[in-house]
């Protein structure tokens, strides 16, 4: 008998228990388990079987390291079915997460009871396939059509109360899921309670599934596995149950094959992975209770938001009482939005904002915090001075870090005294929203004090993902590069909106001109006023266009007007139609006759240009690993997650075509399509940027 599942004999009710750790995943010898083990129990003389998880979790799903791989009998759906079948009352017993292939097994058994603090729930969708072990059948026999597309399409957890209201569950009770799931079995035979298969309950009624596949697709911008399981929903509907679980396999397989679930679980992984960083093995962070913020503008603010819901108290220092009580208001309003949508009680609310918030404009009120993060204006001198200041009071061993998009961190830190506490928490705005914070690890900084960033980022909830010190560091590294690509193709025609669209469409949340018009142009106006100052090399294409919308004072959404114009109250803008005469009279001093693009050539001229910067940025070693510059795309840049990243995409669509394209248009202007020496060495070996995520994980 497989060692993942235990057997126990408890008078006529036989106990299957999940040993897996760490969450049960139901791989081949669970599966090999459970087969067995009910072998055992119809054996053994059994009345009924418990199916429970030791440890945290009930079965959390299909063993997701499996997908892709050949596929192994015994098969979960066949593992269902064979519960299923048993002549004895099957009982599963939950706690933790029951989801996919888990809930699955539960749907399996013939009844079910939870703990209150158990979810439930189907989630393949969000790994980029549907749910494959009857779910799609099970689930709307049991609980109707609508509440199953629900929950299949969005893949969202279910608690365990609207679950039992639903009728999921049969019963929630407190206690240990081994001694609720007894007494339950006990009660079952003692009541002489049936067997309850869910395949032989009638099938459900029908919708208009034409109309509903078209709506979830709609909604799921470009992800396919959500409108494929409403077909695999419509089998349940329209067929015998046996044949809607060939229609479910056919469908799920269609999906497994598909590029869009590898990209998925390539993110589900790399965003697990990108906080294991070898050099933080067995490094302990330093204690954090108290931080400070310097600068309570729409950063500091979002900053001191993200750390009092994390249970940190915070001090914000601002340069006068006026100042400060401006920053309170920010904090109070970010912290109101999580009050409205029931995250946060009045209490709390009254807490955090009296108690574990002090304002101050005196830098000695940060002597005792444990790590302070400066928000102030981007320029070097003020940075420094901000630094100088903190050498001077912050206690012995306290972090000091800074939120620089793009400055060098080295620099800043060696006007102190302790470079080795000096780190840059690069955070996104609004940043108690933004999920992504870069750890920007100067030369001296303590592996402690990386650390410290990693776990400042996981009690806030974010995605952490370490960078190195350059101009930008990944993201905005990358972007800047990106975002030239757009501006090239613009001066040779192609629209900002043409290039929006094509980008939409290939699964940005926004394109690059509706995410400039959001940031505010400023931004940008000011990185180019900086780099031509810095001077410009000769080769290089300077577009100037967009500072003509700034110097009229056209910042984008912030004053209305930007590439597109923004009425009050809309989100969205309509193009502005001063653009594109800007545009054409760039081309006409610079003499560039318009030349008409396709969609694709715009995607995949931008991508090109993404995935060569950020093959230097992995090649330098800012980033460690490929996976890390997906995961920043991903979380900070509205990358679309079916596609796992630039670096994914880029294997997946395979690296010598890529280098090819950049060698071509590097005939046109070999000054910005270099192509990247990692990229050039990973063709010529044949290797993909994935291979290089598995080294590293070695
Ligand atoms: N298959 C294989 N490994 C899995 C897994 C699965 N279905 N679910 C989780 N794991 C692994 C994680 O990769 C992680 O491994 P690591 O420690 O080596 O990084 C470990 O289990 C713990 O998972 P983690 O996500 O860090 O823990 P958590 O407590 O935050 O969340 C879950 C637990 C189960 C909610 C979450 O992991 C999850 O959503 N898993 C996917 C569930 C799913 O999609 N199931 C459907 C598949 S059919």
């Amino acid at each position: 008998m497989s060692e993942a599942i235990g057997y126990e004999l408890i008078g006529d009710i036989a106990v299957l228990s999940a040993q897996n750790p760490p969450v049960n995943a139901l791989g081949l010898d669970v599966r090999q388990g459970l087969v067995d083990g009910m072998a055992r129990a119809e054996a053994d003389g059994a009345k009924a079987v418990l199916i429970y998880g030791e440890g945290r979790t009930y079965f959390a799903g299909a063993d997701i390291r499996e997908f892709g791989r050949p596929p192994t009998e015994p098969l979960l759906p066949n593992v269902c079915t064979r519960i299923e079948s048993s002549p004895l009352i099957v009982v599963s017993a939950l706690h933790g997460t029951a989801l996919g292939g888990g809930l699955e097994i539960a749907l399996g058994s013939h009844y079910r009871i939870a703990v209150p603090s158990a979810r439930v729930g189907l989630p393949e969708v969000l790994i980029g396939v549907m749910p494959g072990a009857g779910g799609s059948q099970r689930l709307p026999r049991l609980i109707g059509v609508d509440a199953s597309v629900d929950i299949i399409t969005s893949g969202r957890q279910v608690g365990a109360k609207e679950a039992l209201e639903l009728g999921i569950l049969d019963r929630v009770e407190d206690g240990a899921p081994r001694d609720i799931g007894l007494a339950y079995a006990r009660e079952l035979i003692d009541s002489g309670a049936e067997r309850r298969p869910i395949s032989e309950m009638r099938a459900p009624k029908a919708v208009d599934f034409d109309a509903l596949y078209d709506v979830v697709f709609k909604k799921s911008r470009g992800m396919i596995a959500p409108a494929t399981a409403v077909r695999g929903i419509q089998a349940s509907c329209e067929l015998p149950f046996v044949q809607g679980m060939y229609r479910e396999r056919e469908l799920f397989m269609e999906l497994m094959a598909s590029d869009q679930r590898q990209g998925m679980i390539h993110a589900f992984f790399s965003e697990r992975a990108v906080g294991k960083l070898p050099e933080l093995k067995g490094i302990k962070p330093r204690d954090l209770n108290a931080i400070g913020v310097i600068g309570g503008g729409t950063m500091g603010a979002g900053i001191a938001t993200a750390a009092l819901l994390s249970g940190l108290s915070v001090v914000m220092l601002e340069m006068s009482a006026e100042a400060a009580e401006a920053a309170k208001g920010r904090i109070e309003g970010n912290l109101g939005g999580a009050l409205k949508r029931g995250k946060l009680s009045q209490a709390q609310f009254e807490d955090l904002t009296t108690k574990a918030l002090t304002l101050s404009t005196n830098y000695e009120a940060l002597s005792d915090v444990d790590l302070v993060i400066e928000a102030v204006f981007e320029d070097m001198e003020v940075k420094k001075k901000v630094f100088t200041q903190l050498d001077a009071v912050c206690k012995p061993g306290a972090v000091l870090a800074s939120n620089t998009s793009y400055l060098d961190i080295n620099e800043i830190a060696a006007c102190t005294n302790r470079p080795e506490d000096v780190i840059g928490l690069h955070f996104f705005s609004p940043a108690h929203v933004m999920k992504l914070l870069e750890v920007v690890v100067a030369d001296a900084t303590a592996p402690d004090v990386v650390a410290t960033g990693f776990m400042l980022g996981a009690r806030m909830r974010k995605i952490s993902v370490r960078a190195g010190v350059c101009d930008g560091f990944i993201g905005n590294r990358i972007l800047s590069t990106y975002r030239t690509c757009a501006d090239h193709m613009i001066l040779d025609g192609a629209s900002p909106y043409q290039i929006d669209k094509a980008l939409t469409d290939f699964g940005f949340a926004m394109g690059p001109f509706a995410v400039a018009d959001l940031a505010g142009l400023d931004i940008g106006w000011s990185v180019r006023k900086r780099k031509r100052a810095e001077g410009l090399d000769p080769r290089a294409r300077d577009s100037s266009y967009a500072d003509k919308l700034c110097e009229d004072g056209h910042f984008g959404q912030k004053t209305g007007k930007g590439y597109y114009i923004y009425d009050a109250g809309k989100r969205a803008g309509v193009p502005n139609p001063d653009v594109m005469p800007m545009i054409a009279s760039e081309r006409l001093v610079k003499g560039i006759t318009a030349r008409e693009f396709t969609d694709e050539e715009i995607v995949r001229r931008y991508m090109a240009a993404m995935v060569n910067e950020a093959a230097k940025v992995v090649g330098e070693g800012i980033a460690r690993r490929p996976l890390d510059v997906d995961v920043t795309l991903l979380y900070g840049y509205g990358f679309p997650r079916y596609r796992g990243g630039p670096l994914k995409w880029a294997d997946m669509v395979g690296l010598p075509a890529l280098l090819a394209d950049i060698k071509t248009w590097a005939e046109e202007d070999d000054y910005f399509w270099q192509p990247a020496p990692l990229l050039e060495q990973l063709v010529a070996e044949g290797r993909t940027f994935d291979d290089l995520n598995k080294e590293a994980a070695q």
